[in-house]
């Protein structure tokens, strides 16, 4: 079965195609590079450039599959959660195309998505359940427990930030662009992971929730210190040796921020091991999940418990793309083959699973 999926739920317009949940025939993604002077996505300025990008995408993705829309068998699109005025792209196109082309259209949540990241360009038999699953963006940061690809139960969340934004937020208060993560991550590299003490809020003992507003408050108090600090927002113009005083400064942050989030995420690894003995693999996916240093720990930590860790097959797979989207509809459809809709799809910024 060839699914045919767009996502267009946050700055990515992202089109791709799927065979039996698991083969990628093609996945094409236009990044939305125009937000960076901004700091962050701006809602009105996606929307556009979404509704711009997204024939080219269908097209390019359909040349590289090598297919034609009547090869496809159903068509799958982000429902939310997301911007709404981003949804809409995706949501109008796809229920257009599946009216146009008698295709049927598998609404998907953007979560179960990056739940399911990890089987592509996988085999199904090398997915174990149950599974403790992190999805570690720039929007969500939550831990489930992953019993079947169609059987997720949520077990802690973010209660402020997500992490990814933390990596953006610190990125930010530093001066050095967006996305953050991997700004952060590659500077971090450079910097002592002890130089400075950051908060690992593990919340009461039992929790898997997370929190990572105090981290970034503690990072701001940090550099806020810092004479040479950009935190007004203008251009700084410093001299050679400020300039080097600076960026040792900025990778020392970098990398104490990054020990502390590696910390915050073992505990609460730790947590659910110790919860649920039968966990049998953890799958790390989201846009965090393509930080080395993370995966690396990540992975130390579960071999030392004889447990496997994945992370998606390909880096592409990590951040928002289509794929994951056509794999997780293809996963529901088997389960419930009354998914498959024909009429419009509403998006729904809000939608819970
Ligand atoms: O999954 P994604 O593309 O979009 C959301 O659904 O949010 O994730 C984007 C997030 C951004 O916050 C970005 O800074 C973060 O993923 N990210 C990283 C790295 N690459 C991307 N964070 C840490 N280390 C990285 N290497
Ligand atoms: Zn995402």
């Amino acid at each position: 079965m060839k699914i045919l999926a767009f996502e267009t739920s946050c700055d990515d317009t992202a089109v791709a195609i799927v065979e039996n949940g698991t083969k990628v025939l093609a996945s094409v993604r236009n990044s939305q590079p125009d937000h960076s002077e901004w700091g962050g996505v701006v809602p009105e300025l996606a929307a556009r450039l979404h509704a711009e990008n997204w024939r080219k995408t269908l097209e390019d993705c359909l040349d590289q599959a090598n297919v034609s829309l009547s090869d496809i068998d159903a068509l799958a699109v982000t429902q939310g959660p997301g911007l709404q005025t981003s949804l809409l792209t995706g949501t109008t196109v796809t229920s257009f195309l599946g009216m146009l082309h008698q295709k049927p259209v598998i609404p998907v949540h953007h979560i179960l998505g990056h739940i399911t990241s990890c089987v592509l360009d996988r085999k199904i038999p090398g997915i174990l359940f149950p599974s403790l699953v992190l999805t570690v963006s720039g929007g969500h940061t939550s831990m489930y427990l992953y019993r079947d690809f169609t059987d997720v139960q949520l077990l802690g969340t973010t209660l402020d930030d997500a992490a990814g934004e933390a990596f953006d937020k610190c990125a930010k208060m530093l001066g050095l662009g967006y996305p953050g993560g991997p700004i952060v991550s590659d500077l971090a590299q450079k910097g002592d992971r002890n130089a400075y003490q950051f908060p690992r809020i593990f919340l009461e003992k039992e929790s898997f929730d997370f929190s990572f507003s105090g981290l970034k408050a503690a990072v701001y108090r940090e550099i806020e210190k810092n004479p040479l600090a950009p935190l007004s927002g203008e251009k700084e113009n410093k001299k050679s040796q400020e300039k080097n005083e600076w960026e040792n400064f900025c990778a020392d942050i970098c990398a104490s921020f990054e020990e502390a989030v590696k910390d915050t995420f073992l505990e609460k690894i730790r947590r659910a091991f110790s919860a649920f003995p039968d966990i049998r693999q953890v799958h790390f996916v989201g846009g965090v999940s393509a930080n080395t240093y993370l995966r690396e720990k990540f992975l130390g930590f579960c071999s030392e418990k004889g447990i496997e860790l994945l992370v998606p097959a390909q880096f592409e797979y990590c951040t928002d793309n289509a794929a994951m989207i056509a794999s997780a509809a293809y996963f529901e459809y088997q389960k419930n083959p009354g998914i498959l809709e024909k009429g419009f799809i509403e998006p729904d910024p809000r939608l819970q699973f």
